[in-house]
């Protein structure tokens, strides 16, 4: 975490919504907000997804080998890894609050037991329909799952999201990230998960659209990513934005 990092007094008032962008691995950043007082009302975040075909690629050699991002990662490894994720996201959230994670059927297969056994519980498993297929051959995938883990009884703030969200990909040509999620797609999911002024937090955040989406809907946002040319873009991007004023300061703190 950047030495300028500071996590604003959730009573203090603020000209602006708070929207921080760090450069850190996931992991050290949760750890050390888990230290602070703000407990986030949703963790919405798109963790980079295992990928099949390294796995088959080191079929017969190393047959557990899975590729994450650009880390290969033993079954064990993602295993432990999604626990101590489990477990800093449990402490990080309102016992009311959501954790949204995109992910497809690898992905989903190796988180869903490693995180439900750090106290969460799968609650749904909502789709992402984007509206054209994308290539390959046979079941050419034009959905991405988005699963939602609850500690307890959530607080939801909307009543019209329906459970297969329809949202074109971002076009090639107006992409800041290979992998961004559109900021409609993110705008429903944080006004279903968070209130006005509420919290909102995203450690794998690539473009940052989930912090943009908070922007327009008037959230506080707190991310990171471990790669420093997403984080300056996302800066870039951030120091366009015109300041809404809020009307109240968060009520999240405990
Ligand atoms: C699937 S992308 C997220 C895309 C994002 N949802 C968007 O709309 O742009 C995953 C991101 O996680 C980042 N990442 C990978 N390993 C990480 C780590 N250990 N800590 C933080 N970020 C990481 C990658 O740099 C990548 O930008």
């Amino acid at each position: 975490m950047g030495a300028h990092f500071i996590l604003p007094h959730p009573t203090r008032k603020h000209q602006m919504h708070t929207f921080v962008i760090d450069e850190s691995d996931a992991l050290d950043f949760m750890s050390k907000l888990a230290t602070g007082r703000v407990r986030f009302d949703a963790i919405l975040t798109d963790p980079p997804f295992p990928n099949a075909r390294a796995s088959r690629a080191t079929k017969g050699t190393r047959k557990h080998e899975l590729k994450v991002g650009n880390a290969a990662m033993s079954e064990r490894g993602l295993d432990y890894t999604a626990r101590w994720f489990g477990r800093l996201a449990a402490r990080l959230l309102r016992p009311t609050g959501s954790l949204l994670m995109f992910a497809d059927k690898d992905l989903l297969d190796v988180l869903r037991g490693p995180i439900e056994s750090t106290g969460f519980r799968n609650r749904t498993i909502a789709v992402w329909d984007k509206g054209s297929m994308g290539t390959g051959t046979s079941f050419r995938l034009q959905h991405e799952f988005i699963v939602h883990f609850v500690l307890s009884s959530p607080e939801f703030h909307s009543n019209d999201v329906p459970s297969v969200l329809r949202h074109p990909r971002v076009a090639p040509s107006r992409r800041h990230h290979e992998n961004e999620k559109p900021v409609e797609l993110l705008k429903q999911l944080i006004g279903l998960t968070s209130p006005p002024d509420g919290w909102v937090l995203d450690p794998f955040a690539g473009s940052f659209n989930v912090g943009f989406a908070c922007h327009d809907l008037g959230r506080n946002f707190v991310g990171c990513d471990l790669n420093l040319a997403h984080v300056e873009a996302a800066r870039a991007r951030r120091d366009g934005l015109k300041a809404i004023p809020i009307a109240a300061t968060a009520a999240t703190a405990v």
